[in-house]
């Protein structure tokens, strides 16, 4: 189950996340993030709850139902 990732139709490649928790996060060619693979579960948490706190557009999601 994926517990984290970067909606595609809200990410505006502001790089924020990735300046942030770079650990987790990475940058397409077009710009746009998403979550390294194998990051999804496992990942500094601090760090993503900066980006996630950061991101102008509000792109990283984080499911913490399980
Ligand atoms: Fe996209 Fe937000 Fe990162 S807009 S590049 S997910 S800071």
């Amino acid at each position: 189950m994926t517990k984290l990732w970067v909606d595609p139709s809200r990410c505006q490649g502001h790089a924020r996340c990735y300046a942030l928790a770079p650990e987790t996060f990475s940058i397409d060619e077009e710009g746009y993030a998403f979550v390294i693979e194998g990051r999804e579960q496992s990942y500094n948490e601090d760090n993503v709850r900066k980006a996630i706190k950061n991101c102008p557009e509000r792109a990283i999601k984080l499911d913490e139902t399980e």
